[in-house]
């Protein structure tokens, strides 16, 4: 009995070590923040610690395999304001490597989030939101979007919000919108305070984005 405990618990530890291996291997950390506490380390790549909170798996995985460019100019890490066009191209990793990490990084959680409504916006209150958006709050003049003919426009010194909607978590839409300090101390995304309601509708307004609306 105490033989077969034996076995079955390192057997556990053997695969926790083995997937957790693949992290180091790539070296996702050499550019990644993957842990809270590694706040010294100079990174140059955005933070994965709260990966688990922020993506949706099935997205993270296309990506892995496939990787795109979601921040057309560049973004801020630790060590400063990196352009993308200095960079490389992501490296893309096989259908198995994509499942184990994953797997990983479903993992890396700092937060627990509130859960927010799915409810889809009525069409008046989809262009509402729409409408604010773009004007009342310029959210437009940073990140990428789709007008109405379903063609991308936008600002590009943010993330691009064009496939958002299959991207992020709706919960950690919500979360970042109410307080970004959270994921980010020094961002450079204005503070909006949204009430409640406004809160809620720009969230579910930001899950509507989709690439395969792209026209
Ligand atoms: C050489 C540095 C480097 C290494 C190594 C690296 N990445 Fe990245 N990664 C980047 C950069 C830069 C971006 C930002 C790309 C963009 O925004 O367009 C990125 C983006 C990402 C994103 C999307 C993040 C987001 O907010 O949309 C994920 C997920 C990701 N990397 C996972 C990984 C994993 C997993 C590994 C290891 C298997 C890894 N990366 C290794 C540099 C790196
Ligand atoms: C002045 C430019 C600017 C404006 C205006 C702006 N943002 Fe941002 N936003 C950013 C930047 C830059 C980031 C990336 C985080 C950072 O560096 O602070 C970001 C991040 C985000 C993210 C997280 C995306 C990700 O992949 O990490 C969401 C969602 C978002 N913004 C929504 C909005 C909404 C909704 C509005 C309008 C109410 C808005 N933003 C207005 C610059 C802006």
């Amino acid at each position: 009995m105490k033989t077969w405990i034996t076995i079955i618990f390192s057997g556990l530890l053997l695969s926790a070590h083995a997937s957790a291996g693949i992290v180091e291997e790539k070296d996702c950390g050499s550019c990644h923040r993957l842990h809270p506490e590694d706040a010294e380390k100079v990174f140059t790549a955005p933070d994965l610690h709260y990966a688990g909170n922020k993506f949706q798996p099935k997205w993270l995985k296309q990506f892995l395999k496939n990787p795109e460019v979601i921040r057309p100019a560049g973004f801020i890490t630790n060590s400063g304001f990196s352009q993308i066009a200095n960079l490389s191209p992501h490296s893309s990793y096989t259908e198995q490597e994509a499942n184990t990490l994953t797997d990983i990084l479903m993992d890396l959680k700092i937060s627990t989030l509130s859960p927010v409504t799915s409810e889809p916006l009525s069409k008046g209150l989809r262009a509402k939101i729409k409408y604010q958006f773009e004007r009342t709050f310029g959210c437009i003049s940073c990140h990428q979007s789709l007008n109405l003919a379903g063609k991308v426009r936008g600002g590009i010194s943010g993330p691009s919000l064009v496939n958002a909607g299959n991207r992020l978590q709706a919960e950690w839409v919500a979360g970042w919108l109410n307080d970004p300090e959270v994921y980010m101390v020094k961002g450079r995304m204005p503070r909006y305070k949204m009430d409640p309601t406004t809160l809620s509708q720009f969230t579910r307004f930001i899950m509507t984005l989709k690439k395969e609306n792209i026209k």
